[in-house]
């Protein structure tokens, strides 16, 4: 029985866009939406043209020493940051770039412990370097492809970090047999009718047995990691080598 008493997590996510309306959906739809309903995340959605002082609300400005692409001003990221931080620690200040850290659900487990958490979405050529330099904590990629702004990354970093907050999920244990969450893809599943269109589900999934349901869902996702993510089972393989013979020493 689950006797532990958990402490009531409460995370606070504030992310800074040029474009906050493409933020809009993803925000507000399913888990995410029913996490902030809940109140067990509250999302913040920061107009970065909010904290320009020039009529044409302008954040971005040529690029030094030239070249193709606008760069994001300094100044407006600035006041919007500077503006948040008085309010509150954060945990990490994160830029979402393509060059950053890879994310993945690690680092989706990782910040999901943390209380606050900012986001800055770039556009164009990216952010004037020095806000990465003095006031980033983290700078994250979603994948190796560029996208036309920061705000689509941000979205799917708050969706992946949200749903592993305790309480976000009903059934708990959900999260956990993710994909990737014990470093496996996720077997196969199947739901009713038995057989559709004259396929079958596997006898095993119908049998009760769920001692061997469970070796079974175990070698499916054995299975299907060394067939499509060869680069996923080779780390498995090195963090768990096959136990040592005893030797003489011993
Ligand atoms: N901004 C543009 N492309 C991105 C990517 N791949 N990851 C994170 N932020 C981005």
């Amino acid at each position: 029985m689950h006797t532990q008493k958990m402490k009531k997590q409460k995370m606070r996510i504030d992310i800074i866009a040029v474009i906050p309306e493409i933020l809009e959906g993803p925000l507000n739809q399913s888990i995410v939406h029913r996490a902030r309903d809940k109140g067990i995340v509250e999302i913040e959605v920061h107009n970065l043209r909010d904290h320009t002082d020039d009529n044409y609300r302008s954040v971005d400005d040529y690029a030094y020493g030239g070249g193709a692409g606008m760069v994001l001003k300094p100044a407006p990221l600035y006041r919007a940051i500077t503006h948040l931080t008085g309010q509150r620690n954060y945990d990490e200040i994160i830029y979402v770039t393509p060059d950053g850290e890879r994310f993945d659900q690690s680092l989706a487990n990782q910040l999901s412990l943390k209380e606050n958490l900012m986001i800055l979405c770039g556009h164009y050529k990216g952010i004037d370097q020095r806000i990465r330099d003095h006031l980033v904590t983290r700078e994250i990629s979603i994948g190796d492809y560029v996208l036309s702004g920061g705000e689509l990354a941000a979205a799917v970093i708050t969706d992946a970090v949200v749903r592993l907050i305790p309480g976000v999920l009903g059934d708990e244990s959900s999260a956990l047999s993710d994909s990737f969450q014990d470093h496996l893809l996720a077997p196969p599943v199947y739901t009713r009718p038995e057989v559709f269109n004259g396929w079958k589900v596997p006898q095993v999934l119908l049998s009760g047995n769920q001692k061997e349901i469970e070796l079974w869902r175990l070698e499916q996702a054995m299975e299907k990691t060394r067939r499509l993510r060869p680069d996923l089972w080779e780390k498995i393989e090195e963090e768990s080598p096959p136990p040592k013979e005893k030797n003489d020493a011993q």
